[in-house]
């Protein structure tokens, strides 16, 4: 049986392995994840969901608390309408992000940037152009336009000196996804670079409804490859989500797949960004303990943990620091779940909100374990500690079970 190593992904003049590591916000595929990903001849991606606050936490950056200070007054308010970003510091820490990770890349891989379009931050336009003109002008190899159809994304950078040099693909779950997108792009005279088919085992937000589990990632891939080919459209294919072994990854590159993304088994290395005990928590964890929810106010459906400490957390919203859901008019679906249970608890010191979460502060503490549907796995790819813990892997071993194993196999670690 062939493994993965025996294809190449052509990308424009790059020759990579096939493994492109997805992204995973908030700094869930940390740089260091995407650096080891890239220096072993394949593409990682960083994440910019949230990168004012993750240039807090990474580069000592004080973003988080100027932009908490200017809107202090509005705390108590359920108005959120006039927190808005400011867009210099925005772009100013997008280009730290960036920067830090292309100054430190090795190797004959790539590093991309995710940007998902749900990130609408209270004018999804102007912010989504800075961050991806930002990203650019710090020299990231590519962009993966993710959650979110993106029908006006290619038109926002068109006039950037790098659009049509640097990398760019879309995140679609259909065929019908992706003809819209190719449709609304026509005018910019530039198709996608590759297309990333994401399939509903995936981690993160689903671009299914809560009827995922009737999809097949398998017969999206055939729809959207025959669909290319009738086309005429050559542009490289990468299935994702379930994608658990070298051999199921082979299975989809003999479909006519480029290569393939991949992001749960990488959650168990030591350079994924969650703290080593919520990898335990995904390394523990059993079948039934994952399930697909409505709680994320982006309105897509959500696959996480069951025990996430973020579900029916009751926090007050906390869009004067963060506020990266805010809609385009101010709005986020959690202000509204949470003044609910509040109208209806008067006095009480404590709330549970089950609608919806908070979703940036949840994510940014590491609370709201969203997670792929084989999660319950990845105990079978490691070792136990005596102490019943689970033994973390290195991003150069995951990354090389899927290169080179066969036969379904999975190589532990020494
Ligand atoms: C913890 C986690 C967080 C994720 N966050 C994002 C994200 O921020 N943006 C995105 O487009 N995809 C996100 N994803 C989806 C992955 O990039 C990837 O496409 C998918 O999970 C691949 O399937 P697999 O996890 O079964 O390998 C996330 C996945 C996981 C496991």
């Amino acid at each position: 049986m062939k493994r993965l190593d025996d294809f190449r992904l052509q990308l424009g003049k790059h020759e990579l392995v096939p493994i492109m590591v997805g992204g995973m916000g908030v700094d869930i595929s940390t740089s260091m994840l995407a650096l080891e990903a890239a220096r072993l001849g394949g593409i990682g991606h960083i994440s910019d969901a949230m990168v004012p606050t993750v240039s807090d936490r990474r580069y000592d950056t004080s973003y988080v608390k100027t932009k908490l200070k200017q809107y202090k007054l509005n705390v108590a308010s359920s108005d959120k309408s006039s927190v808005k970003f400011d867009l210099g510091l925005l772009a100013e820490a997008t280009k730290k992000h960036v920067d830090h990770a292309m100054g430190a890349k090795r190797g004959e891989g790539l590093v991309f940037i995710n940007c998902m379009e749900k990130l609408t931050m209270n004018a999804p336009k102007d912010t989504l152009r800075v961050r991806l003109a930002s990203a650019m002008d710090a020299g990231i190899d590519g962009i993966t336009l993710a959650a979110g159809l993106h029908l006006g994304s290619f038109a926002l950078i068109e006039d950037h000196p790098r659009f049509r040099d640097v990398k760019l693909g879309i995140i679609v779950s259909s065929l019908r996804a992706l003809q819209l997108f190719i449709k609304k792009i026509a005018r910019t005279n530039r198709l996608p670079d590759y297309i990333v088919i994401e399939g509903p085992l995936a981690g993160g937000h689903l671009g299914f409804g809560m009827d995922w589990a009737q999809y097949d990632l398998a017969t999206i891939t055939q729809e959207i490859r025959d669909w290319l080919r009738v086309e005429q459209l050559n542009i490289p294919i990468l299935p994702a989500g379930g994608i658990f072994t070298g051999s199921d990854a082979v299975r989809f590159m003999e479909m006519g797949a480029a290569g393939v993304q991949v992001a749960t088994r990488f959650t168990a290395t030591k350079e994924c960004g969650l703290p080593d005990d919520v990898k335990q928590e995904y390394f523990k964890v059993a079948e039934e303990g994952i399930e697909v929810n409505t709680i994320s106010p982006t309105g897509y459906p959500m696959r996480m943990l069951k025990n996430s400490p973020a579900i029916g957390d009751g926090i007050r919203p906390n869009c004067e620091a963060y506020g990266y859901l805010l809609d385009a008019s101010g709005n986020c679906q959690y202000i509204d779940a949470y003044n609910r249970e509040v109208a209806a608890h008067p006095g009480a010191k404590k709330i549970h909100v089950m609608a919806k979460t908070c979703l940036c502060t949840q994510m940014r503490n590491f609370k709201c374990w969203t997670c792929g549907h084989y999660t319950y796995r990845l105990k079978d790819t490691t070792r136990q500690n005596p102490d019943g813990s689970y033994q973390l892997l290195t991003a150069e071993h995951v990354f090389h079970d899927y290169q080179f194993s066969t036969d379904d196999r999975i190589a532990l670690p020494d």
